[in-house]
């Protein structure tokens, strides 16, 4: 058996478990908070996407349109309206970008400076007005259909450029909006998310430490009763605090129910260990006694030897006993401690009978036995049934007094064994405690007659291991005692 350490439990870091739980909560929060920021991102950029596409392309329609009343003009004549178009929507006033190139004339545009040849302005230097003057020059080469370019002094612009033939003239009309409205409301949307989740987050972090702290507090509380328990103190018990019905109140009846539990058995084994010591020590006393009296004499006749060597002896023998109960009862919880084969009920008891009825003058009897096998352990059983006639016959007058055994069916496949005799009986008060180790009826009992009180405490504990029982009650017609042991695993022949 490992030996028993005692000492100071493992600390329990239950401070870890606040840091713990808020690390859980802004993982999961940040989580969501970035998949529901990319599903919004995401939709509103298609969603502007899409309606910048629409206007550019129905700016593009209504410009063709217009430009399409001209369709008998030479080129420059086409030119000419779409300047005038264009001029009356001016770049500045409706944010849209519109531009006409007519092949053979000119290029007309709501925004002219930025087809390139302006001169710096808005304090550009000449090689930046240079590189814008490339950029709008890069405009001028149609490209059917949706683009987005970068136009000077407006930054991405979505295009979109058709081609129409006015007469025999071909001429691009082209319409385009900033993509900036698009950033902003992205940069809004970023910005929103950002402020927001970081308030979230903040808050999160507070609220779950706190509830973190609120959930351990009585945990904790629980760690440091342990914590006493373990060094040896089984006196305190967990306090939690009227009104809570949750799992921290469950845990915490648990906790104090079993240590009422250990508290008793350790009370029990304290008592066992003294008891025990107690019952070792007075035949030892009673030895050294006679001893020293034989010691006294100078010459001691050989009768009072003989009286001493016989006193000694049963002292011993008594001892032996008590020692041989006392390993039973130590051996009974362990696993092993029976060994069960299948037992023939009546020629074993009929056996087990005889073998008593030789032990004592009483009038032993034995009732009816059924037929069949018991599946038990055929010593321990033997044990047993031999305490309790012991019992019955230490009860009964020599000669006359009855010790009987009656076997009979209990339920399925329960056999009970009872022995039964017509001495004083047991006391209805007594009834449950005889059972219980090293107790006797009358304390005051002289030892010659009675033993240490471990002989029910042996038939209880055959009894629970194999999983049977035991109770006491009165004889027949309300004489005497009678005890009867229930034990599981009968099969009838
Ligand atoms: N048949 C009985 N009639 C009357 N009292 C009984 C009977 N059997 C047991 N008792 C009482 O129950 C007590 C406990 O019995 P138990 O057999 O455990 O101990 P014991 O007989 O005193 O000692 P041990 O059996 O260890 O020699 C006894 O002291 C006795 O007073
Ligand atoms: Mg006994």
């Amino acid at each position: 058996m490992p030996p028993i350490r005692y000492g100071r439990v493992g600390r329990l870091r239950l401070g870890g478990l606040r840091w713990r739980l808020a690390a859980w909560v802004a993982g999961v929060l940040i989580a969501s908070a970035a998949i529901i920021f990319l599903v919004v991102y995401n939709s509103t950029d298609s969603q502007l996407n899409g309606q910048v596409n629409r206007d550019v392309t129905g700016d593009t329609n209504q410009l063709a349109q217009a430009l399409g009343e001209h369709r008998n003009g030479t080129p420059e004549q086409i030119a000419d309206a779409a300047s005038r178009y264009l001029r009356a929507q001016p770049f500045g006033a409706t944010s849209t970008l519109m531009f006409v190139i007519v092949g053979g004339a000119a290029t007309a545009s709501n925004h002219p400076e930025v087809f390139g040849a302006s001169r710096p302005d808005h304090g550009e230097s000449a090689a930046e007005q240079a590189t814008e003057n490339v950029e709008g020059r890069r405009l001028l080469i149609p490209r059917i259909g949706l683009s987005t370019q970068n136009v000077p002094d407006v930054g991405a612009v979505r295009i979109n450029e058709r081609s129409v033939m006015l007469g025999p003239t071909r001429a691009i009309v082209g319409a385009g909006e900033p993509l900036a409205v698009i950033d902003r409301a992205e940069h809004t949307i970023t910005r929103a998310f950002v402020l927001a989740g970081a308030a979230a987050l903040v808050i999160a972090l507070l609220a779950s430490y706190l509830a973190g702290a609120r959930v351990s507090a009585p945990l904790r509380r629980m760690a440091a009763t342990a914590s006493r328990v373990d060094a040896g103190d089984l006196e305190p018990r967990m306090t939690i605090p009227a009104g809570r019905s949750d799992e921290v109140r469950v845990l915490a009846d648990a906790f104090n129910h079993m240590l009422d539990r250990l508290s008793t058995a350790f009370e029990r084994q304290r008592e066992f260990v003294a008891d025990a010591s107690h019952e070792l020590r007075t035949p030892i006393t009673v030895i050294r006694g006679q001893l020293e009296v034989l010691a006294a004499q100078r010459d001691p006749p050989a009768a009072e030897v003989r009286r001493v060597q016989q006193l000694v002896e049963a002292e011993i023998a008594r001892t032996t006993r008590l020692i041989d109960d006392l390993l039973v009862l130590a051996q009974a919880d362990r696993t092993g401690f029976l060994r069960i084969e299948p037992v023939d009920v009546r020629p074993f008891l009929e056996e087990l009978w005889d073998g008593l009825s030789l032990t004592a003058e009483r009038r032993f009897e034995l009732g009816l036995l059924p037929n069949g096998t018991l599946r038990a352990d055929p010593d321990r059983l033997a044990q047993a049934l031999r305490n309790l006639a012991r019992n019955a016959i230490e009860h009964t007058r020599p000669s006359t007094g009855l010790v009987r055994l009656e076997v009979d069916r209990a339920g399925a496949a329960r056999l009970s064994f009872a022995v039964i005799d017509d001495g004083p009986g047991i006391p209805p008060e007594e009834r449950e405690p005889i059972f219980e180790r090293f107790h006797r009826t009358d304390p005051a009992r002289s030892r010659d007659r009675g033993g240490a009180g471990l002989g029910l405490a042996i038939v209880l504990a055959i009894a629970s291991a194999h999983g049977g029982s035991v109770r006491a009650g009165e004889g027949r017609s309300g004489r005497g005692a009678r005890v009867e042991l229930t034990l599981p695993g009968f099969t009838p022949a």
